[in-house]
């Protein structure tokens, strides 16, 4: 018996992602703040089973206490997909010290401490297969998104540090890096890029997005999900340290 431990995964492309690995069989503990959509989500029946356990990323406490309450309940992890995020746009001189804290907390430390938590695990069955959520922002900046976009930039850094030092235990670690998809955090972004570019005009925001995109659309959680059980399987056996964008071609641009 083994799981699959998926952070940030009550709603968004963590959600998508879970219901991936409960579809293909997988048994899925779902560690979130958002305990009111984990909860619902775990009623959903799949092949699989999914398993909601309340856990804050960016307390090293909470997050370890988290994991080993899933793994005592579903056995070791084989597979960690830690996605956790928050974006909160401002400009440099907008900045408020406490949302600089906030997205370096979850972000950054938060990817931090559930790889060293879950890792640890992992380094006992000298197996395991780790998947990061990056972003385009690992490689392009964007207006408003100077703290995210660092703290991406170093999630990018993570993924290939982490790969040089797990390698010798049996674990790979990789990190997806989507352009934009529509989930509840983008809502919030294009309702600031609404306001400041096109008088409010939300589909007029989005739209403009999809056009930066050469493929001409925005993602669904579901295609980043894919990519994500791809580096987490057999079939990706000699990727590790890779930071795959999964972007519409924006990075190629
Ligand atoms: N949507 C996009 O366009 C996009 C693009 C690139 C990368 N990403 C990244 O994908 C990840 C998922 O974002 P999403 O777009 O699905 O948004 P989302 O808001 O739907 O998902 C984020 C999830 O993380 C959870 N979360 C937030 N803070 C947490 C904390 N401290 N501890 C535990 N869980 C916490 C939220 O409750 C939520 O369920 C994020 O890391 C985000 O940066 C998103």
């Amino acid at each position: 018996m083994s799981c699959v431990i998926i952070t940030g995964g009550s709603t968004g492309i963590g959600a998508a992602a879970v219901r991936k690995f409960a579809s293909e069989g997988f048994d899925v503990a779902v560690l979130d703040i958002n305990t009111d959509d984990g909860e619902t989500l775990a009623k959903e029946k799949h092949k699989g089973s999914i398993t909601f356990f309340q856990a804050n990323v960016s307390s090293k406490d909470d997050i370890k206490e988290a994991v080993d309450k899933a793994v005592e309940k579903l056995g070791p992890p084989a597979i960690l997909f830690a996605n956790a995020g928050i974006q909160r746009l401002s400009s440099l001189f907008d900045l408020k010290e406490e949302d600089v804290d906030n997205i370096i907390n979850v972000n950054l430390k938060g990817a931090i401490y559930t790889v060293l938590a879950v890792a640890t695990h992992m380094r006992e069955q000298k197996s395991g297969n780790i998947v990061l959520m990056g972003s385009d922002q690992a490689f392009v900046g964007k207006e408003g998104s100077i703290v995210y976009g660092a703290t991406k930039g170093a999630v990018a850094q993570l993924t290939k540090s982490l790969s040089v030092e797990l390698s010798a235990l049996g674990i790979r670690v990789n990190a997806v890096c989507p352009a934009t998809v529509k989930t509840p955090l983008t809502d919030g972004v294009f309702r600031f890029l609404a306001d400041k570019h096109f008088d409010g005009n939300l589909e007029a925001a989005w739209q403009a997005e999809a056009d930066m995109l050469p493929i001409g659309r925005v993602a669904e959680p579901s295609e980043i999900a894919e990519v994500v059980y791809f580096l987490s399987q057999p079939t990706s056996s000699f990727m590790t340290g890779a930071l795959v964008p999964v972007d519409g071609g924006l990075t190629a641009q």
